[in-house]
């Protein structure tokens, strides 16, 4: 294995279908018009020096070393800057260039530190590189002029360091923050020889950086350079891989010392984020190797005794042993299992497998179910498939952006990058959220508009958009005709035209005034291409998948769908959201969501594995903690889901796993539902695991293994294990052959394979005959369905009422370093960001209170209470509060109530009344939690305590 090279063509590509011939070096070639000479040159293979120049950001023309003589035009322009014209004669090498290039590099290094030997980029620097390309042998100036050399180092940055003493100000970090990133938080401060790269007015940390790394992986010299390769050195060999923590799925390179990561690289060639990524994919993968890890199986015969460290064998022959034992007592029904959406399409699969063939029943759910379940409920309504509808790409095209309950710049962040590249361009963003999100007003960033909506009235909100487009004569009436259903339009039409849906009616129930609405409603309606993007602040309520239906109805009745720069996009959460659906982790659906009554698809999966199968649906998660707590439900296998901290009502949860007799928790660390576990079968981080991830965009990306699995075992070898030891055989020789399996069986995965992903890089589903590279765009001629369907969307306001004991609304959410219930970012320097949970409060609800910025608050609803400290706010409105649940202490589901979404259990995170005082104190909660936390109470017997 060597370290993977990926060609660095000098500027962006300029796709045009108008092709140039030129000559370069005496070599005819074509380019593409606006491409510039130096990456007409590269393209060909020939290399022209170059510092400040890189492919990933737009030409700027300031280092002068890519000078090239051409013929008919005066002087020696900057072959970065220049565009390929017809007959163009130039050339790259000559004595004059030669002369000019080694004088540029004389005046770099005259001022440059000598210690390349002992320098951390030595063998990736630019800089030396350039020096060795134009042949510098002395320096005229020698090096005891006015420098920068005595510069103090920025070490604030707990990932990266800035050695200002080595800048060359070739500005690429300044441009990676602005165009790739979005950030604008580098300046060049100064002019002339006093030009230097600024943070704002202080240090990194205290900046507006967001530590996504776009800077240091611009930077050609050692300025800014990875702390994990100034400690371990030049890593040696790479390995492409994807990104564990959200659905945007970036790709990147391990690039590796042996099996020690030295750093994480966004791919280029990724097709999800092209060569970006965010702070937790790039910096935030220490967990994998942390020393909490768990790597030993382990037993115990009650939670309160102290775990046991034991052999594979014996871990695997104990859980059958009670899981029969438990269905022997109490049917075969007593037991089922969760799988994760952190975890491999093929490690998911094999647990439904071994739940349906091996547990006998279909008592399999996902923590999907907590997420994204109503998307996949409304969109297979309406358009008949249940996912989203655009690649990221897509939002590149779209003129407006209809951004609704999701937060990209904190939750998706590569995909918000795309997001806000797209409105510098000059896209209009609609914002509706009840938050002030950054997207709101941001550097550079400005939305056309802000509907602050109150927590619990989305439908009300999509349905006086809709009101407006119908009653204004917005439809597209020929897209509705060729490609809907007509009599569900002509229903939907008629109720959304209904005066209850009026933005005037419904401005009571939103709070937000009329003609925002309408106005909002005729520029989505009004674009060209309308695009909606949309996050769990649509699918965690009571209606999310009456939300869903609404914002696909809202799709097709303007015609934005099926093409690119529209659509109705999920920001999935985790990294594998989507495939742990696609995979048949419902009770009700095997792989491809296909009903298990359909008899001719389980007769299908019969004959292929070789079992009966159950055709009635099985349980979901809060009917397996009912049925638990009721007394009928005994066992549960739970797969890399922390369900004693994800879910909500905390309380009602512990006393479901308290009644469990088994709880097997398959899981990198003990967690909080490990405190609840008698056994503990150690899993594979993402650096471990062989499979595949599909993200947000039904792109399914290798995930390869850098090392290997510190537990001795694959996820889904364990899993295979387990169901041979209930009497199910289930053999695959890897894990391709799983997903072999998958595209035997699936029909959306008819043409995947490790070998076609290998060979594309990736391949987004439906990938068939029909589509044999996949699918980037859904419904692109009709829908999956046929007809498009317009689905009835009623209003029903939620029960969780705000009331005089519990005035505030209280909303949850993610913040950008944290993710999801933080068992891994906190285990990293992330936590340097986000160290606890805070409560954000409006200053007049503050001031009613007599709550001060910091002060620690009880924040109490009708099922529990905990404490934790206040962050006065304008972001809020008035009568809402917002809070994170990254970290265990907070317990911030202890709050959260059971209220879920009609269609699909979905619970309802996002609106719960509570009240919050002031408070020195922690609640009974906390305390119960300290004296309670896993981490703290891992009690290992002393003779086989872990590393
Ligand atoms: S820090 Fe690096 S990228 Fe930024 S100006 Fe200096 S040398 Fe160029
Ligand atoms: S790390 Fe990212 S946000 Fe921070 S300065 Fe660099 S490019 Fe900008
Ligand atoms: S945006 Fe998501 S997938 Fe990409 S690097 Fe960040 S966390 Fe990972
Ligand atoms: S690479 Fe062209 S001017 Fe710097």
């Amino acid at each position: 294995m060597a370290l993977i090279q990926e060609t660095d063509f000098g500027t962006p590509a300029r796709p045009s279908e108008h092709l140039v011939t030129l000559s370069i070096d005496g070599r005819t070639l074509q380019a593409a018009e606006g491409t510039s000479v130096m990456r007409a040159a590269a393209e060909a293979g020939i290399a022209i020096p170059k510092l400040c120049a890189t492919d990933s950001l737009e030409p700027f023309g300031s280092c002068r070393l890519c000078l090239v003589e051409i013929d008919g035009r005066r002087g020696t322009p900057a072959s970065c800057t220049t565009p390929v014209a017809e007959g163009m004669t130039v050339r790259t090498q000559t004595d004059r260039l030669a002369a000019l290039r080694k004088g540029v590099m004389e005046l770099y290094i005259s001022d440059h530190p000598l210690d390349c030997l002992t320098c951390p980029a030595n063998g990736g620097c630019e800089l030396q590189d350039m020096a060795g390309v134009v042949g510098l042998r002395d320096v005229r100036y020698g090096f005891k002029g006015a420098n920068h050399l005595d510069q103090p180092k920025d070490q604030s940055n707990p990932y990266f360091t800035f050695d200002p003493s080595k800048c060359i100000v070739c500005s690429r970090c300044v441009r990676a923050c602005a165009e790739t990133q979005g950030t604008f938080a580098l300046t060049i401060d100064g002019r002339g020889f006093a030009s230097k790269v600024a943070a704002g007015a202080g240090d990194f940390m205290n900046s507006e950086c967001v530590s996504c790394g776009a800077c240091v992986q611009a930077c050609p010299t050692a300025t800014l350079m990875e702390k994990s390769v100034i400690a371990q050195g030049q890593p040696e060999h790479s390995v492409i891989t994807t990104c564990a923590y959200c659905g945007v799925g970036c790709s990147f390179k391990a690039e590796m010392q042996g099996d020690r990561v030295v750093r994480m690289v966004p791919l280029k060639d990724g097709g999800a984020n092209e060569g970006h990524s965010c702070v937790k994919g790039r910096f935030a993968w220490g967990y994998a190797t942390h020393k909490d890890r768990m790597t030993k199986p382990m037993i115990r015969e009650r939670v309160t005794d102290p775990w046991r460290e034991v052999s594979w064998d014996e871990a695997i022959a104990y859980s059958a042993r009670q899981f029969k034992d438990i269905q022997r007592r109490h049917g075969r029904g007593a037991i089922g299992g969760i799988t994760s959406s952190r975890c491999t399409n093929e490690e998911v699969y094999a647990v439904q497998k071994m739940i349906r063939a091996a547990f006998g029943n279909n008592n399999v759910d996902t923590c999907a179910r907590v997420c994204h379940s109503p998307t996949g409920y409304g969109l297979k309504q309406t358009f008949g498939t249940s996912a989203g509808t655009q690649d990221f790409k897509s939002v590149a095209k779209a003129d407006v952006i209809l951004l609704i309950g999701a937060n990209p710049t904190d939750g998706h962040p590569v995909f918000a990058s795309r997001l806000k590249k797209r409105l510098r361009q000059g896209a209009q963003l609609l914002v509706v959220d009840p938050r002030r999100i950054d997207l709101v007003r941001g550097p550079h960033v400005r939305a056309a508009a802000h509907l602050p909506l109150r927590p619990g009235t989305n439908v009300a909100m999509i349905n006086a958009l809709a009101h407006v487009i119908v009653t204004e004569g917005l439809v597209d009436q020929p897209f509705v005709k060729e490609r809907c259903d007509p009599r569900d339009f002509i229903r939907w039409e008629n109720f959304i035209a209904d005066l209850r849906h009026a933005p005037e009616t419904v401005e009571a129930v939103t709070g937000v005034p009329a003609e925002d609405v309408r106005r909002a409603a005729r520029l989505y309606a009004g674009a060209a291409n309308g695009a909606i993007y949309y996050g769990l602040g649509v699918t965690e309520h009571s209606q999310g998948s009456t939300m869903v239906m609404a914002m696909a109805n809202l799709a097709m009745a303007t015609g934005n769908i099926g093409r690119d720069g529209v659509g109705v996009n999920p920001l999935r959460g985790q990294n594998n959201v989507q495939g742990s659906c696609d995979m048949g982790s419902f009770p009700h659906e095997f792989t491809g969501y296909r009903h298990v009554s359909d008899e001719a698809t389980r007769r299908l999966f019969e004959i292929d594995w070789g079992i009966g199968l159950d055709g009635e649906p099985g349980l979901r998660i809060p009917n397996m903690f009912d049925a638990a707590i009721e007394g009928s439900f005994k066992g549960l296998f739970v797969q890399g889901e922390d369900i004693a901290q994800s879910d909500p009502n905390t309380h009602h949860v512990s006393a479901a796993l308290e009644a469990l007799e088994l709880l097997v928790v398959q899981d990198l660390f003990l967690n909080e539902t490990a405190t609840f576990a008698h056994v503990f079968l150690p899993g594979t981080s993402f650096l471990e695991k062989d499979g595949t991830f599909t993200n947000a965009e039904r792109r399914i990306n290798r995930v390869r293994p850098v090392m290997a699995p510190r537990s001795g075992k694959q996820e889904w070898q364990v899993v295979s294990e387990l169901a041979g030891a209930l009497g199910y055989p289930m053999s695959w020789p890897n894990a391709a052959g799983i997903m072999d399996e998958i595209a035997r069986l699936t029909p959306t995965f008819q043409g995947v394979s490790f070998a076609k992903l290998d060979r594309l890089g990736s391949v987004q589903w439906p990938c068939n005959e029909a589509s044999p590279e996949g699918t980037p765009i859904m419904h692109r001629d009709g829908f999956v369905r046929g007809k498009g369907r317009f689905m009835i969307t009623e209003f029903v306001p939620t029960e969780e009422r705000a009331s005089r004991f519990f005035p505030l609304i209280l909303t949850t959410g993610r913040i950008l370093s944290q993710y999801n219930v933080g068992a891994q970012t906190r285990r990293t320097d992330n936590v340097q960001w986000h160290p606890e949970d805070l409560l954000e409060i409006h200053p007049h609800d503050a001031e009613e209170r007599g709550i001060r910025d910091g002060d620690s608050v009880s924040l109490a609803s009708r099922v529990g209470a905990t404490s934790l400290r206040a962050v006065i706010s304008e972001r809020m409105p008035q009568g809402v509060v917002y809070t994170t649940f990254h970290h265990p202490i907070t317990g911030a589901n202890v709050v959260t109530t059971d209220y879920s979404d009609w269609a699909t259990n979905c619970p309802e995170y996002k609106v719960t009344a509570v009240q919050v005082t002031r408070s020195n104190h922690p609640s009974d909660w906390q305390r119960l939690r300290r004296e309670t936390d896993p981490l703290r109470r891992r009690v290992l017997a002393p003779d086989t305590a872990a590393e």
